[in-house]
């Protein structure tokens, strides 16, 4: 397949998704299968979330978010979080410089006062270090929970009212979405989970509310720019209705 080829058509397309979410799920499975632990796993998801950023950075599209770990992860043996941790703060350090030269602004949401000292450190030095770019917002959800989300928002919104800041009564969706995470951020028009599975496994709940799901059988591990086109064609290819009645339908 050629890759530039690729990415000048799709570039050509109206309504490319202007926010990209992705459940990337499948390694375990994927180091199973070669009877490998299942960080080797995890390591080998590394390149394929390479592939993704850089590809999504060149067809131009504006945010995308990956989830990196929920908080249920927190569950798993400690091991496999202990791994999982040291591995995303040698992953940040060393893609720093590729993030840089790609002009990514790099986000992360989730409860991130419960990752290790050294990780948060890793990450916050570098956000700031990427501040100046202007290019593709990378959003890494971290610790990260969608109903813990709501439950934060609600918690804000609470004080605001306690405080007087707030009138309940004034309160819609709009407000309400304010006090999420990113809220900055547009909800995502395409997530795209891989291996297989049909679930949302508590990611994004709010934002998810009228986004298109591509679901593929590739393992995350094994996932690359052909998988990122296909799944941007499916898109494309739908009809988005809203709740409405459609484009086709009688007015
Ligand atoms: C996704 O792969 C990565 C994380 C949750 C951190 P898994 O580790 O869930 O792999 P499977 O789904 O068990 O194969
Ligand atoms: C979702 O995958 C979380 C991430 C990809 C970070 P999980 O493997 O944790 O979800 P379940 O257990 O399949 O629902
Ligand atoms: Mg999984």
């Amino acid at each position: 397949m050629d890759i530039d080829r690729e990415i000048e058509r799709l570039k050509g397309m109206h309504d490319l998704p202007g926010h990209i979410a992705v459940i990337m799920a499948g390694n375990g499975r994927w180091a199973k299968k070669r009877r490998l632990p299942r960080i080797a796993g995890h390591k080998a998801g590394r390149e394929s979330v390479r592939v993704t950023v850089r590809t999504c950075a060149r067809l131009g599209i504006p945010a995308l978010s990956l989830y990196t770990f929920s908080l249920e992860n927190w569950q798993r043996p400690s091991k496999e979080v202990k791994a999982l941790m040291h591995f995303l703060g040698t992953v940040l350090r060393s893609e720093y410089l590729e993030l840089k030269d790609n002009n990514i602004r790099l986000r992360a949401m989730g409860r991130l006062d419960l990752l290790p000292g050294g990780t948060k450190k890793t990450l916050d030095e570098t956000i700031a270090s990427l501040s100046s770019n202007d290019g593709m917002i990378l959003n890494l959800c971290l610790s990260y929970g969608g109903r813990a989300e709501i439950v934060d928002a609600a918690r804000k919104i609470a004080a605001a009212a306690a405080s007087g800041g707030l009138d309940p009564g004034s309160l819609d969706e709009d407000t309400f979405a304010g006090y999420l995470y990113s809220p900055d951020i547009p909800d995502p028009d395409l997530l795209i989970r891989t291996s297989g599975e049909m679930r949302i496994s508590n990611f994004l709940l709010w934002q998810l509310a009228y986004t298109e799901i591509v679901v593929t059988d590739v393992l995350w591990p094994d996932f690359r720019e052909e998988h990122i086109f296909a799944a941007i064609d499916e898109y494309l290819g739908r009809e988005r209705r809203f709740g409405d009645i459609g484009g086709r339908g009688e007015k």
